[in-house]
């Protein structure tokens, strides 16, 4: 986890944030050890505006990685307190990557919160529903 954390803080730099100049990156751990990295890229059509989070899994993804794969995620801000994933992030969370995975959340001064991906979305919509 300490490796993903330094990871994540050495590629917040590639944030492309012109707009909210809020800079966030992740880092995804697969179960074989392999990590992908993802930033937040944002769009001067707000909307599309993406999430460090989902680039990280939409990267994985795109290679043919699928969620069993996966073991964990690692979010990291140059904040010094927590942010969580938003609500749109929890939902794709939610479903690309195992229930049981963990979600770390880093800030800037090495604290590290840990919760499981079924505790960030309680309720939510899925497959299952339709
Ligand atoms: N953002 C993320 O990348 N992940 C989060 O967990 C929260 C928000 C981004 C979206 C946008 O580029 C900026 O932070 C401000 O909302």
């Amino acid at each position: 986890m300490k490796e993903l954390y330094e990871i994540a803080k050495e590629n917040i730099k590639n944030a492309y944030v012109p707009y909210s100049k809020f800079r966030v990156s992740a880092a995804l751990k697969l179960k074989n050890g392999e990590v992908y990295k993802g930033v937040n890229v944002e769009n001067a059509a707000y909307g599309l505006c993406n999430c460090a989070e989902r680039s990280a899994l939409f990267a994985a993804y795109s290679n043919g990685v699928r969620k069993d794969d996966i073991e964990s995620i690692l979010v990291y801000t140059d904040q010094e307190h927590y942010v969580s994933p938003c609500g749109s992030c929890r939902q794709v969370i939610s479903e690309l990557m195992p229930q049981d995975a963990t979600v770390f959340l880093a800030t800037s001064k090495g604290d590290i919160k840990e919760i499981k991906n079924k505790d960030l979305l309680p309720f939510g919509f899925s497959s299952e529903d339709m």
